[in-house]
């Protein structure tokens, strides 16, 4: 009797090329946005006392950081676009992102405060990564609207209305920067601790199962 072997089975890339393409290029017009703005934020400061030095600050002063600012929105908006399209088209975002069961955002945070950050298996998010995701997401959502208000609010004057007036659309564009940069730091300190994350966000990391039959043949 012979046996018919079963061919091996499909698989593709825990971080597939797309993404990781998009996370890079978002990284980058992040910190081109951050440093920019508060180049633009040092001509007229929302908090009092509150100074980013020539160090922190993209552009020798405001205009030039406006023109950073303006150049670097483009990679970002459209980029994020496209990352939040491929999301939702291929499944990635639900996939990876949901459910976030609250018994384990419980049980995470208590070991994170224990300092227990095993991240043995790469391939799943933690709730607390989950949940950091989303609201990094939401936040750079909230930071193109609050952006495009106070970039054109003639224009956009019913989203300027929307957001309190011109000064809170301004807090809040800084308030979602705070969030973003809260985020960058916990999550580039993860990812040191942790490099085969790392790595695997610049090669692709694990082959693993695919997600449907459809996208069988399609690892990349
Ligand atoms: C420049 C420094 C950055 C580094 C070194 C970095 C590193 C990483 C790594 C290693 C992962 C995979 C995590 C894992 O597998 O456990 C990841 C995923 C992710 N990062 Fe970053 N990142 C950076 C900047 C950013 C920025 C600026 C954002 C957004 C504001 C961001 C948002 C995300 C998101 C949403 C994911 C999940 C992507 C997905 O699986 O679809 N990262 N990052």
């Amino acid at each position: 009797m012979s046996v018919t072997p079963t061919p091996p089975r499909p698989t593709r890339r825990l971080h597939p090329l797309p993404v990781r393409v998009m996370h890079w290029i978002n990284a980058a017009a992040m910190l081109v946005m951050i440093t920019s703005g508060w180049g633009i934020y040092d001509d007229d400061v929302i908090i009092r006392g509150l100074h980013f030095s020539q160090f922190w600050r993209l552009g020798e002063w405001a205009a030039w950081s406006l023109n950073w600012h303006f150049a670097g929105m483009w990679f970002l908006t459209l980029n994020g676009l496209a990352y939040l399209v491929y999301g939702f088209a291929s499944g990635r975002l639900r996939e990876k992102l949901l459910p976030i069961r609250m018994t384990e955002l419980v049980h995470t945070v208590v070991d994170t405060l224990h300092l227990k950050i095993a991240h043995e298996d790469i391939t799943v998010y933690n709730a607390v990564q989950k949940l950091l995701y989303i609201i990094v997401i939401f936040a750079g959502i909230a930071q193109v609207v609050t952006g495009l208000a106070i970039w054109k609010p003639v224009q956009f004057s019913g989203l300027v209305s929307l957001l309190g007036g011109f000064q809170a659309a301004r807090a809040l564009h800084f308030a979602g920067m705070a969030v973003i940069v809260g985020f960058l730091v916990v999550h580039v300190a993860l990812a040191l601790l942790v490099p085969k994350t790392l790595w695997a966000m610049v090669a692709g990391g694990p082959h693993i199962a695919p997600r449907s039959r459809s996208e069988e043949g399609h690892a990349i």
